[in-house]
């Protein structure tokens, strides 16, 4: 009897200090608001060059960043930077050196604010045989191969999903291919890639790299032009 008063006043104890705790901590989420401005302020002095300020970059190598997730910015930004002694998962001299100084808030600020910004669409240059041809692939996939539809995971409409799935709708199809070919690079083995003039593999998205693999140059080509046009 003494036990089990013992344990009710336990479990009653629990709840005073859990529930008030749980309560704690989503607030200290909420208090913790990311700072548009000051995100603002960090891409026009050093990100502008590059992506504008708007993220809507004008160079094709450059990625359009405006209307990405911030979750999947944030992510990218770390994949960047060296850590813990190991290399950069995602390799890339340029953006190495632009994302290692920024702190962890200000990765969240200058992604929410790409993130708060509209995607300008671009559109389909390759023709109409292409064109169908990367529809194909991004709507069904390439069954006979096993490459999942693209829609799968990034959407109909390449919205993708917030924090899982990247917005790849209207990006620069000369940036979509490369990606997609250096996710297929990483798909090899450091043999292989010692034989290859230019591989320059891509090793945060596994997901991706066993998809890349199975496509050819031209099923690449074709579905980056067609996510160009996609909306
Ligand atoms: C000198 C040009 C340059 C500057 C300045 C620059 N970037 Fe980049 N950025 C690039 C290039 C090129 C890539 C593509 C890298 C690759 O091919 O992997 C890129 C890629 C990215 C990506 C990955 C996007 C994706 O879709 O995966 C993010 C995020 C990013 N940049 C954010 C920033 C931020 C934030 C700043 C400023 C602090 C910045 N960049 C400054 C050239 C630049
Ligand atoms: C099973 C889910 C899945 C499927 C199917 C899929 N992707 Fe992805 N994709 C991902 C994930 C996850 C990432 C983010 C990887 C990371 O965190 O860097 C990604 C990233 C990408 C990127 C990089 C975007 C950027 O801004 O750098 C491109 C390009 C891309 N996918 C194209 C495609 C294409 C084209 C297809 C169809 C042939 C496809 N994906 C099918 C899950 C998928």
């Amino acid at each position: 009897m003494n036990l089990n008063l013992h344990r009710i006043s336990a479990l009653v104890l629990w709840f005073a200090v859990a529930i008030p705790g749980l309560a704690g901590a989503a607030e200290a989420a909420a208090a913790k608001k990311v700072d548009i401005a000051k995100g603002e302020q960090i891409v026009a002095a050093q990100c502008a060059a590059c992506h504008t300020t708007d993220g809507n970059s004008a160079i094709p190598a450059n990625p359009k960043l405006a209307g990405q997730h911030a979750a999947y910015i944030y992510k990218q930004l770390n994949n960047f930077v060296a850590k813990d002694g190991k290399p950069a998962e995602r390799a890339n001299g340029v953006m190495s050196s632009m994302a290692a100084p920024l702190s962890d808030d200000d990765m969240h600020n200058v992604a929410a604010y790409f993130a708060a910004q509209t995607m300008k669409i671009g559109a389909a240059k390759a023709g109409k045989a292409s064109a169908e041809l990367g529809q194909k692939i991004y709507r069904g996939g390439i069954a006979e191969k096993n490459v999942a539809a693209c829609a799968a995971c990034h959407g109909p409409t390449g919205a993708g999903i917030p924090a899982q799935f990247p917005r790849l709708g209207g990006q620069h199809a000369e940036y979509t291919e490369a990606q997609l070919k250096a996710f297929r690079d990483a798909s090899y083995t450091e043999e292989q890639r010692k034989a290859m003039t230019n591989a320059a593999p891509r090793k945060n998205g596994p997901q991706m790299a066993s998809i890349a693999a199975r496509m050819t140059d031209a099923e690449i080509k074709a579905v980056a032009d067609y996510i160009a046009g996609l909306k």
